[in-house]
């Protein structure tokens, strides 16, 4: 009987790895592999470059010419890459091609603004051009995999990789996901300038506790499925070619063997056939939290369908050993093995390896006159502008105008986290920036006023790849001296304050995210001086700003806006271009109201007004609601909304709502509009949220023209995970809003009916 049983398993094992369709050619590959060389392919690693662990992998090329590595990561350059692939191909024995990978995250070498600034242009078509960028430059330089997008839902500030991912929506995060991966895939992987796509980190990793970086996860299921895992599905449904694991637990589980994940949802309910990285030495890491050894951990990660490892060796080193053991089967090894040769085979290395490494292309193509252009568009795009009292902005080019604060002339800071191919000197600072906007039209004058921080040892953590919080020699007060004499010689005071770089991304959470004291003393005594001061704010999070929204005549939010950041400052701040970026974050009054977002769920006991009433959910001290709301943004122009017009008071599957709104400009300039639709479920078997974005168009419209956006309320649109985890809609009350932001909108009620 036992015997009976495992040639069953036998069979299905063939039968399911057999399911991995390779072309003769890779096949017949396949069938001369050794199991040391099927396990060699599961194996990621990295020769340096930018690493974000203690683990570096050593003897690289000699484990590449032994058949014991699949891929590397984190160096480029064709010629570089090129002597790497040599190895493989003309000294390993089979001569399989390896993969090469690169967080390629914002732009290559031309850089975009950080992601969570991007998601602020609430235009697809936009980001997909930006991938596509990126990817035509990161394939000249050797590159063919980028471990992008990132599309983990954060509602927490606090943690430093908000700025990676698009914000608190899964709506628009699924959005944003599907473009990215549309962006860099192109339509056709024979093409060589398009690579392979890795959505990441699969799952839930923006939900750590606390916004502690790679800290504990615990959510319901029903919350999973609605709203954290949506984005992932984008991906996969726009044909993303792999997947990465996160750091965190899930159920308790480290994600990186949760069976939920990876073998229920991705592969069984959405039928991903791609491969599956693990994070860096996720696995490895899976014995810190207690649930094994490594030769258990890397085990239990194969099983639920992990294929390859990143850097840690778990599978190089431990794989064997289990199959000898019965601990895994050969059928999960050669299942792994396929998906990687498969991916291999798409990219088209089997037939040229060195279809990436095309110097010509890359010396004419990176950081091109036309890609810089491109970039300094997008970053214009993405500024949101939070204030602007009196119309203050856009600034004449005239008179004095003093242009303060640590982060104007600071070249190091303008790319932003994870723009680990960017070089920072080929960036353009924002008082170059100003500069080049007015010319020889008014005069500039420029002091540091302030360091990013006094703290030493806070700015020795935060410089760890770099001098991005420099303190002065002078001290703070004699930097405040020289900000208030040139300010009070200027007409307007520009304070370009905020945030390093670093101060945000992978392993840089902040438990307090207002700005640093330094630079609040520099400002309240900027203030002090009575003249206009317009603030440009730089921020990989959502930051509290209460005393700024008081005090300040502007605030523009320019998050970090790579490589042409600068410039597209000096575009807005001038009125060359007019900002129409939308908050895809709120932005909470104080840290203990952390999370704030719009599409809480009511309580038994409801607050939304500005004065607390006794037992009510509430705070005594603080109010609920957000200083700056989920799709918040001014522009130079105004909008008005007429009221909305719906094509009935009720919808059913068959029969959709029409929902439509004149939107004018009623201003003088130009102006992009971002038009939202939100709905409410009233009744529902499980308590839905108060607020969830449905629809959105971004529209263009020039002084006193008007346009009409019509929004689809489909059936499809409001199913939601029930309790039973079954996606489903249900009949009833429903409430649509249609307006300029998650707070400003008009509100309709409509009706999900049977026919
Ligand atoms: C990060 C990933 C990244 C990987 C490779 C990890 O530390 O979490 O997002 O892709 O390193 O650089």
């Amino acid at each position: 009987m036992k015997h009976l049983t495992l040639l069953f398993l036998f069979f299905i094992g063939q039968f399911l790895s057999a399911q991995v369709e390779l072309s003769p050619k890779v096949e017949a590959i396949y069938q001369q592999m050794t199991l040391e060389e099927k396990i060699g392919q599961l194996n990621l690693l990295t020769p340096g470059g930018a690493v974000t662990g203690e683990v570096v992998s050593k003897d690289v090329n000699l484990k590449i010419k032994n058949g014991q590595v699949g891929g590397i990561f984190g160096i480029r350059g064709a010629a570089k890459v090129r002597l790497a692939q040599e190895i493989a191909v003309d000294s390993s024995r089979l001569g399989i091609p390896l993969i090469v990978g690169m967080d390629v995250i914002h732009g290559h070498q031309t850089i975009f603004p950080i992601p969570l600034g991007l998601s602020c242009t609430w235009d697809m078509d936009l980001i997909e051009a930006t991938a596509r960028q990126a990817s035509r430059e990161a394939t000249a330089d050797g590159l063919m995999w980028t471990f992008s997008p990132m599309v983990d839902i954060s509602r927490d500030p606090r943690w430093g990789r908000i700025s990676e991912g698009s914000g608190e929506d899964p709506f628009l995060g699924s959005a944003v996901a599907a473009a990215m991966v549309k962006g860099y895939q192109g339509k056709d992987f024979k093409d060589p300038t398009t690579m392979l796509a890795c959505v990441k980190h699969f799952a839930l990793y923006g939900a750590a506790e606390g916004g502690r970086d790679y800290a504990t996860v615990d959510m319901s299921k029903v919350r999973m499925l609605n709203e954290y895992l949506p984005p992932y599905k984008a991906a996969i449904d726009a044909g993303v070619a792999t997947v990465m694991t996160s750091f965190n637990v899930v159920d308790y589980v480290p994600a990186s063997a949760n069976s939920y994940l990876f073998k229920d949802v991705l592969r069984e309910d959405w039928g991903f056939d791609g491969f599956v990285v693990t994070d860096y030495t996720a696995i490895n890491e899976m014995i810190a939290h207690g649930v094994g050894d490594l030769q258990r951990v890397s085990a239990e990660a194969l099983k639920v369908g992990v294929d390859m490892d990143m850097v840690g060796e778990g599978f190089l080193t431990t794989l064997k050993k289990s199959l000898n053991e019965g601990k895994v089967s050969m059928e999960q090894i050669n299942t792994a093995c396929r998906r990687i040769l498969k991916a291999k085979e798409m990219l088209g290395l089997f037939d040229d390896p060195y279809k990436y490494f095309d110097e010509e292309r890359a010396a004419k193509e990176i950081l091109s006159e036309g890609n810089r252009a491109f970039a300094r568009e997008v970053a214009g795009q993405s500024f949101v502008l939070l204030k602007n009292e009196g119309s203050i902005l856009p600034l004449k080019k005239s008179g004095k105008i003093a242009v303060i604060g640590p982060l104007a002339d600071s070249r190091r800071n303008m790319l932003g986290t994870w723009s680990v191919s960017g070089d920072p000197e080929k960036s353009v600072t924002v008082i170059e920036g100003i500069r080049n906007a007015v010319g020889a039209t008014a005069e500039i004058l420029y002091a540091k006023g302030a360091n990013i921080s006094d703290d030493p040892e806070f700015a020795r953590r935060v410089n760890s790849f770099g001098p991005e919080i420099v303190i002065d020699e002078r001290s703070a007060d004699a930097m405040i001296e020289e900000a208030l004499e040139i300010a009070n010689q200027s007409d307007v005071i520009v304070a370009v304050m905020g945030e390093a770089a670093d101060m945000t991304g992978e392993s840089s959470s902040m438990a307090y995210i207002g700005l640093q004291p330094s630079q609040k003393k520099l400002l309240m005594a900027l203030k002090e001086t009575g003249k206009p001061i317009v603030m440009v704010l730089y921020n990989g999070r959502p930051m509290t700003l209460n005393w700024e929204s008081e005090n300040m005549d502007a605030i523009l939010d320019v998050w970090f806006g790579g490589t042409e950041g600068g410039n597209a400052v000096g575009d807005v701040l001038f009125g060359k271009v007019n900002p129409g970026g939308k908050l895809t974050t709120s932005f909470p009054v104080h840290e203990g109201q952390i999370p704030v977002y719009h599409s809480m769920l009511n309580t038994g006991r409801p607050y939304f007004g500005q004065q607390a009433a006794k037992f009510t959910s509430n705070y005594l001290d603080v109010p609920n609601g957000p200083l700056f709301p989920f799709g918040y943004g001014l522009s130079y122009t105004t909008f008005e909304y007429e009221k909305m017009e719906l094509s009935g008071t009720t919808f059913s599957a068959n029969k959709p709502l029409t929902i439509s709104v004149k939107v004018k400009n009623t201003g003088t300039v130009a102006g992009s509009e971002v038009v939202q639709m939100y709905i409410r479920d009233v009744v529902g078997t499980i308590s839905r949220p108060v607020k969830e974005l449905k629809g959105f168009e971004k529209i263009m419209l020039k002084p006193g023209e008007e346009k009409v956006v019509t929004f689809e309320l489909t059936e499809e649109l409001v199913k939601f995970y029930n309790v039973d985890l079954e996606h489903v809609s249900e009949l009833g009350k429903f409430e649509v809003f249609v307006g300029k932001n998650a707070v400003d909108v008009e509100k309709r009620e409509v009706e999900l009916v049977a026919e």
